[in-house]
């Protein structure tokens, strides 16, 4: 079925439309704003936001297509825009000395315009003070569609995040606490969907969405099981994978997922959503609240494969082998012995951590860590060498995860951001095909303002 026979067939059930085309958001205000976070009984919350809401708006382009988009920081402090997981020019990439001097406080302005290659679910956030400004709600989804969009009832989004707050609803301001930056980041107490704590989901009994994860959290990994429902994977960090059933959907910090879920329940059903990534403290996020109406479809086609992006193949073979060690932490993990592993005492008093390649950096602008030449094929080996996980993330690129602790992937994925389980580790590779000074980081925020943070140089 092609999009216009696909959107004529979804009105004439009646379903709720694909989302709109927001390509006439030309301007993202970043300013403090208020939302009622907690849901109903509770204060609203201060929150800093794009367009006054949190998330911000969702930018929705057709692959190909230019996005233009000046923004404006109405905030207290500086700022940038970083469009996570786009391959763009770096003067684009949004990161504060870097690629570009920050966008002035109480006024300043930036215009980002750059093509877009590749299909697939991506975000935006701030890159500078990102702790406290992505915690404090900037961020939103970047969804690039298919030049053929494979055929759903509902193409929907879910940001997830969470949040610190207190008993009034208020977010509790320990932006640069030592604790949870030498410990798992700053993981909260509240998780929304959407900017919203949510009781349920509608759907309608054999309706077919595409389900769009992206985890704004600053630390908090999710682990997400759809129970009486088997979503398929179909994409990761925006780019195809072979369709696959998974038992948990877990994503860190700046990861994405698509899935495919069929709501296979039954009119008036409702069915739990549970992040149970943490063992103990396993929660329901929501859950599916099926309609009473009759069943869109009783059976389902097989789950569309997405065409892949245009991402040049690296070759492994003769590929330059690079290792990037990750260290640092309380050593034992969260149970550990309260020692730190590898840092000196004035490190710490610097609020400095975690390093890489034995080097702790909090700043952008330093010297690279690898200079890397233009077109060449790499393979690095990033280790894990510490008690807790490390989602790592490299600007500008897209890799192949080849390994996990030497053992070859099941199947293909491509990605920008692979999560690091304590003490393991990953081989990915890539084509060095976008000149400029890139950041590779880790993507829990606390870690990276604490020295989990490298400048890899391409060209
Ligand atoms: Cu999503 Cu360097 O960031
Ligand atoms: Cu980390």
């Amino acid at each position: 079925m092609n999009r216009r026979a696909f959107l004529a067939s979804s009105v004439a059930l009646a379903l709720a439309p694909q989302a709109s085309f927001s390509q006439s958001v030309k301007m993202l205000r970043a300013a403090p704003a208020r939302q009622p976070l907690a849901g109903a009984g509770h204060p609203d919350t201060a929150v800093w936001a794009y367009n006054g809401a949190v998330p911000g708006p969702e930018l929705r382009f057709r692959q190909g297509e230019r996005l233009r988009i000046a923004v404006e920081n109405a905030l207290g402090v500086d700022s940038t825009v970083h469009w996570h997981g786009i391959r763009l020019p770096n003067a684009m990439d949004g990161v504060p000395h870097l690629t570009q001097p920050p966008i002035a406080a109480n006024g300043g302005r930036f215009l980002y315009e750059f093509d877009l290659p590749d299909a697939g679910t991506y975000w935006y956030h701030p890159h500078l003070g990102s702790p406290e400004q992505v915690g404090r709600g900037l961020y939103g989804a970047l969804i690039v569609e298919e030049r053929e969009p494979p055929a759903v009832d509902r193409d929907v989004v879910w940001v997830l995040s969470d949040w610190r707050l207190d008993r009034g609803a208020r977010s509790v301001e320990d932006f640069r606490s030592f604790m949870d930056a030498s410990h798992a980041g700053r993981i909260g107490n509240t998780v929304t969907v959407n900017g919203a704590v949510r009781d349920t989901f509608a759907v309608r009994a054999g309706e077919r969405i595409r389900l769009r994860l992206i985890n704004a959290s600053n630390a908090r990994i999710y682990g997400l099981a759809f129970e009486g429902h088997s979503p398929l994977v179909i994409a990761l960090d925006g780019h195809p994978t072979p369709p696959h059933a998974a038992e948990r959907v877990v994503l860190g910090p700046g990861m994405r997922a698509d899935l495919i879920l069929d709501c296979i329940g039954s009119p008036g059903s409702a069915h739990r959503v549970v992040d149970g990534f943490y063992r103990q403290r396993a929660y329901e996020l929501l859950k599916l609240q099926y309609g009473s109406e009759a069943p869109v479809r009783a059976s389902f086609a097989p789950a569309p494969r997405l065409p892949g992006n245009p991402l040049s193949r690296p070759q492994l073979a003769r590929a330059e082998r690079h290792r990037i060690v990750f260290g640092g932490g309380m050593m034992g993990g969260p149970m550990g012995g309260g020692m730190m592993s590898g840092m000196s005492g004035e490190d710490m008093q610097h609020g400095l951590f975690w390093t890489v390649n034995a080097r702790p950096v909090p700043e952008h602008d330093h010297a690279p860590l690898l200079k890397l030449a233009i077109g060449k094929s790499y393979a690095l080996e990033l280790v894990n060498d510490t008690a807790w996980h490390h989602p790592i993330h490299l600007h500008g690129h897209v890799f192949t995860i080849v390994s996990r602790n030497g053992r070859p992937v099941e199947r293909e994925q491509w990605g920008d951001t692979v999560l690091l389980d304590p003490r393991t580790r990953a081989e990915i590779a890539f084509v060095a095909d976008n000149p400029g000074d890139w950041m590779l980081h880790c993507h829990v925020l606390e870690h990276q303002t604490s020295g989990m943070m490298a400048v890899v140089r391409v060209g």
